[in-house]
């Protein structure tokens, strides 16, 4: 199946904040149900060790997917790094709920993840946001990471598979179940999924772009040798959580964190 690069609705910028806000605190909802925080943590824990980084700037935050959870489980297994959540269009009442909990903060103005702003040094992280980039975009991305010597671990549980594809129209009647879970819950989105169902709605077509957009691990690979900057190295793998869920992971890595120039140490 061949990448299509489809519109997804909750990207836009005319997009109300209401929906948006509702759609991605379902997605972290579904994080916190899938348990990828317990799967991911052991791989963002080895990823920061190796990179030294005392900072996790973490990219398309949403209303935080894992990463709150995944930052959470590091403080469990001893470990002790601050997180930044940051988003184009940040989920203000979900970052809001976030900030100054256990080391996390939030940037409450937008961050493109396109054009990391200098100050925001330390271990990149991208949770499920990876397709929304065309193929010029991310790779702009992946050198901006490299030039700047930050370490980077991209995190991807879409999937571009007739599998996936075929099985997206449950997201419809999953976001009908789940979406009482979300935290902070605005009365809106309740509205918006039982009276006037455009959440479940946006969550099923942009579902489904997102898997027809995800990129696969050889074209991740050929992205990342396109990106070659000395001194810095490509690692993509797939890593199988549970029956029939895998994530793709692509990292980037300073080969000398130390003499990073201070990108990394964050
Ligand atoms: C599918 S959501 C993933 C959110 C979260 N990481 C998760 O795992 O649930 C993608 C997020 O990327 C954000 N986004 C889209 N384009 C962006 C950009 N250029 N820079 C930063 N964030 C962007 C959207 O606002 C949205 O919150």
């Amino acid at each position: 199946m061949k990448r299509k690069h489809l519109l997804e609705l909750h990207e836009q910028p005319w997009m109300p904040s209401l929906l948006r806000d509702a759609a991605t605190g379902y997605l972290e909802v579904l994080s916190r149900l899938l348990g990828l925080h317990r799967h991911l943590a052991p791989v963002v824990r080895e990823t920061l060790e190796r990179s030294g980084a005392r900072r996790i700037v973490d990219l398309c935050s949403g209303g935080g997917g894992p990463m709150p959870w995944i930052h959470r489980e590091l403080g469990e297994l001893g470990g002790q790094v601050d997180l930044l959540l940051t988003d184009l269009f940040p989920n203000r009442e979900a970052f809001a709920c976030r900030e100054n909990c256990d080391g996390i903060q939030v940037r409450m103005e937008p961050v493109d993840a396109r054009a990391v702003p200098e100050d925001l040094t330390g271990m990149r992280t991208m949770a499920n946001a990876f397709h929304h980039f065309r193929p010029e975009e991310a790779r702009q991305i992946l050198a901006d990471a490299a030039q700047k010597s930050a370490p980077l671990l991209v995190m991807e549980i879409t999937d571009r598979s007739w599998h996936t594809v075929l099985t997206s129209p449950l997201i419809f009647l999953l976001a009908l179940i789940f979406m009482p879970m979300v935290r902070p819950l605005r009365i809106g989105y309740l509205v918006f999924t039982y009276l006037i169902p455009l959440v479940p709605a946006i969550l099923f077509i942009d579902g489904l772009v997102s898997h027809l957009r995800s990129y696969r691990v050889d074209e991740l690979r050929a992205m990342a040798e396109s990106v070659a900057v000395e001194g810095y190295r490509w690692e993509v793998r797939r890593l199988p959580l549970q029956p029939g869920l895998s994530a793709t992971l692509l990292c980037g890595m300073p080969e000398n964190p130390e003499s990073s120039g201070g990108s990394a140490a964050g």
